[in-house]
């Protein structure tokens, strides 16, 4: 994955554990400052690696890590340059689940080698919202889930998110708290 991401990672670990141990989970990683030039493109081997050091670190199971990580993301992209296409991306969280694909699409000009997932919006009701992942990747589902809710978050929507099923397509139902 591109180095935007491990960068993300790293924010993260350093907010939880502070500079003086990021040494120590870079060492882990077996990664230098190269891996976190944010244009450049990396194995995903390199990217779990460092997800796992900062799971090792947290003394959490990697899937903690990576639903952190998810929701980490949401804040961290709002600030980073790409913070225009998300705020174009839609002002409600419906608007942006359906716009999903072609803001990944808009960031592919810039990241060329980025291999996007993509989402759908099967339902959508008063309740709720179902969205489907698609990815060419796997054991990315809980890294998805903190991302779904980062942008609740983000929209100001009380509620929850949980994967419908073992089916595929990988199916996340939002549901929003009543009044
Ligand atoms: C401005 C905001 C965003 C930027 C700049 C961005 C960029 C990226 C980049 C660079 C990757 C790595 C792809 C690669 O290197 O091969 C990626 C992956 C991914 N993005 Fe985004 N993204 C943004 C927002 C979002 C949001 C809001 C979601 C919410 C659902 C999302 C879902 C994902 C997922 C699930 C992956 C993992 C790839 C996979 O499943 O195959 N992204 N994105």
């Amino acid at each position: 994955m591109y180095g935007m991401v491990h960068r993300a990672a790293r924010e993260l670990a350093i907010l939880r554990h502070g500079e003086s141990k990021w040494n120590a989970i870079a060492e882990t990683a077996g990664v230098s400052e190269r891996e976190f030039i944010s244009a450049e493109v990396f194995t995903d081997a390199v990217t779990i690696s460092i997800v796992s050091a900062v799971a090792d670190a947290d003394g959490s199971p990697i899937d903690r890590t990576l639903l952190e990580l998810g929701r980490h993301w949401i804040d961290f992209a709002g600030r980073s340059a790409y913070s225009n296409v998300m705020s174009m991306a839609g002002d409600t969280l419906p608007d942006f689940c359906r716009n999903l694909d072609r803001m990944h699409t808009s960031i592919q000009a810039t990241m060329p080698d980025a291999i996007m997932p993509s989402f759908e919006v099967e339902a959508q009701d008063e309740a709720g919202l179902t969205l489907i992942y698609r990815s060419q990747r796997t054991g990315l589902e809980t890294f998805v889930q903190g991302l779904l809710e980062g942008l609740m978050e983000r929209f100001k929507v009380e509620g929850t998110v949980a994967r419908v099923d073992d089916s595929h397509p990988i199916r996340f139902r939002l549901t929003y708290k009543s009044a």
